[in-house]
C-alpha cells in the first residue's frame, strides 16, 4: 500500500493545471449505457474511480477504451449483462449510477445497494423512489435492487431534499420514458448541468439541468455523441486552499471559477487574495489567515467536498472557526487525524469548533476518505517537518497525480511503498 512522506513548511508557487471532474465523468460514463451508438469523452480524469465505471460497464458488455487517457470511447451497441456486483459497487458508490439508464434501455436490472460508507450512511431511497414513479418495480434480493420495466412512463418527481446521483439517475432515467419527466428541487451541480448537455447531443430534450426543476421529453431512443467533461472544482478548490495553507502563490489553469464561488468567498473573508481570470484562478496566501465559520450546502453552497480541506486551513487560522456538516452525517473522520499535527478541534454532533494554532507538526496520520486524504495533505504540507500519509488509495481514486502536480509547484511530496 502506497504512503505520501511530505516535507512540511514549503510555500507553493507557479502554476497548475487542473484535470476532469471526477463527479462529472462517473455519471457520463454511464449515460454511454442508454444508446447503441458511441460516445466519446475528453477531457477525461486518469482515475482509479474512471477505471473503476469502466470495468463495471465492460461487465455489463460495453466496449471501453481509452480509460486511463482523457479520451475514453465507450459503445453499449451489445448490453448482454444489465448487473452491477456487489465486488465492484462496494468499491465505489457512485456505480448506482447505472441504475437508471439500465432500467430505461434494457426495462431491468440488477444491481447490488450500496451499503455504508466513511462519511455515512448514504441510502438510495430516493432513487428508487423516482424509479417507482416512472413505473417501475422495484424488488430487494439478497443486497440486490431489482428493477423491472416494461418501458418507463414520464411522472412529476419532487425529491424530499437535493440528491446529486439521485437527479442525475432519473434523469437519464427520463431520456427513454415514454412523455414528460420533471424533477422538482432537482440537484443544482455544475455535473447534472454537464450530463443535461452530453444527454442533449445525444439528441436527448433535456431543459433546466443546473437548475432545481428539470424537465425531460423522453424519446424511443438516443444516438452517440462527443463531449468535453468540466473542470474538477474539488480539485481546483483543494489547489487554492494548497496556496493559501503554505503562504504560497498559485496560479489554477483550466478551471471555471464559477463553479467555486462560494469556496472564493469563504476564502477571501479568510484574507486570501484570489484574482479570477475566465479559466484561471490566482491565489496568494498571506500570513494566517483569518478564522471564517462555514456550514456546507447543495450547490451553489458551500461543497461538503470541500469541508475537509477548508478545515485544514482553519487549523492554522487566527480564532475559532465553526465548520457545520449539514450534507453528510459522519464526514469529520480527518478531524482526529488533524489532531496528530497538533490541530486543536473539538467535535458536537455535526458541528467542528477548530481554535487555531500558530503551528501543525509533522506525524503520521491515516487517510479514512478522499477528501479527508486531501486535508491531510494540505495539513503535512504546512505543517513543520515530516508527516506520513498511509492509505493513499482514497487520494487516488479522485485527485488525478495529485503528488506529482504539487511537486511540481515546490511541494516535498514523496510516493512511497509501505
Ligand atoms: N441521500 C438519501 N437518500 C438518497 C440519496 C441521498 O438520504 O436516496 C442523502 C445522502 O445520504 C446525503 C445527502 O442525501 O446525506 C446528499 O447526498 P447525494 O445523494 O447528493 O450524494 P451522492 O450523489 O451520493 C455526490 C458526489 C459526492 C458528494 C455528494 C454531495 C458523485 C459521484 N458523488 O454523492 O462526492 O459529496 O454528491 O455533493 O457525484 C466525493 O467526490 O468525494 C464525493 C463523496
Amino acid at each position: 500500500m502506497d504512503q505520501l512522506v511530505i516535507r512540511g513548511g514549503k510555500a507553493l508557487s507557479g502554476d497548475i493545471r487542473v484535470s476532469g471532474a471526477k463527479n462529472a465523468a462517473l455519471p457520463l460514463m454511464a449515460a454511454a449505457l442508454l444508446s447503441e451508438e458511441p460516445l466519446q469523452l475528453t477531457n477525461a480524469p486518469r482515475l482509479v474511480d474512471v477505471r473503476t465505471i469502466a470495468k463495471l460497464l465492460r461487465f455489463m458488455g460495453v466496449e471501453v477504451e481509452g480509460d486511463g487517457t482523457p479520451n475514453i470511447r465507450l459503445c453499449a451497441q451489445n448490453l448482454t449483462r444489465p448487473e452491477a456486483p456487489y465486488d465492484l459497487v462496494k468499491t465505489m458508490r457512485a456505480s448506482v449510477l447505472v441504475l437508471g439508464p439500465l432500467a430505461a434501455r434494457c426495462g431491468r436490472a440488477r444491481v447490488s445497494l450500496p451499503g455504508g460508507c466513511a462519511i455515512g450512511p448514504r441510502p438510495i431511497n430516493l432513487h428508487l423512489m423516482g424509479l417507482e414513479k416512472l413505473g417501475a418495480t422495484i424488488r430487494l434480493d439478497q443486497g440486490y435492487v431489482e428493477v423491472q420495466a416494461h418501458r418507463l412512463k414520464g411522472a412529476r418527481i419532487a425529491f424530499d431534499f437535493q440528491t446529486v446521483t439521485g437527479t442525475e439517475n432519473l434523469m437519464m432515467a427520463g431520456v427513454l420514458a415514454e412523455g414528460t419527466t420533471i424533477l422538482e428541487n432537482a440537484a443544482c451541480e455544475p455535473e447534472v448541468e454537464d450530463l443535461g448537455r452530453l444527454l442533449n447531443a445525444m439528441g436527448a430534450n433535456v431543459e433546466g439541468a443546473g437548475t432545481a426543476t428539470i424537465t425531460i421529453h423522453g424519446m424511443p431512443a438516443v444516438g452517440g455523441a462527443s463531449h468535453l467533461i468540466i473542470p474538477d472544482r474539488i480539485e481546483a478548490g483543494t489547489f487554492a486552499i494548497a496556496a493559501a495553507i503554505t503562504g504560497g502563490d498559485l496560479t489554477i489553469h483550466e478551471c471555471q471559477p464559477a463553479h467555486l464561488e462560494s469556496v472564493i468567498a469563504k476564502l477571501e473573508e479568510a484574507g486570501v487574495r484570489i484574482h479570477s481570470g475566465a479559466t484561471t484562478l490566482r491565489v496568494t496566501g498571506v500570513g494566517r489567515p483569518r478564522a471564517v465559520n462555514l456550514r456546507t450546502h447543495p450547490f451553489p453552497g458551500f461543497a461538503t467536498d470541500m469541508q475537509a480541506q477548508m478545515m485544514a486551513l482553519m487549523t492554522i487560522a487566527e480564532g475559532r472557526s465553526v465548520i457545520t456538516e449539514a450534507v453528510f452525517e459522519n464526514r469529520f473522520m480527518h478531524a482526529n487525524e488533524l489532531l496528530r499535527l497538533g490541530a486543536d478541534i473539538a467535535i458536537a454532533g455535526n458541528t467542528a469548533f477548530v481554535q487555531g494554532v500558530p503551528k501543525l507538526w509533522g506525524a503520521p496520520v491515516m487517510a479514512t476518505d478522499l477528501r479527508a486524504s486531501a486535508s491531510l495533505v494540505l495539513a503535512g504540507m504546512a505543517a513543520q517537518g515530516r508527516t506520513v500519509v498511509s492509505r493513499v488509495y482514497h487520494l487516488d481514486r479522485g485527485y488525478e497525480a495529485i503528488e506529482r502536480k504539487l511537486t511540481t509547484v515546490g511541494a516535498d511530496i514523496e510516493r512511497v511503498r509501505a
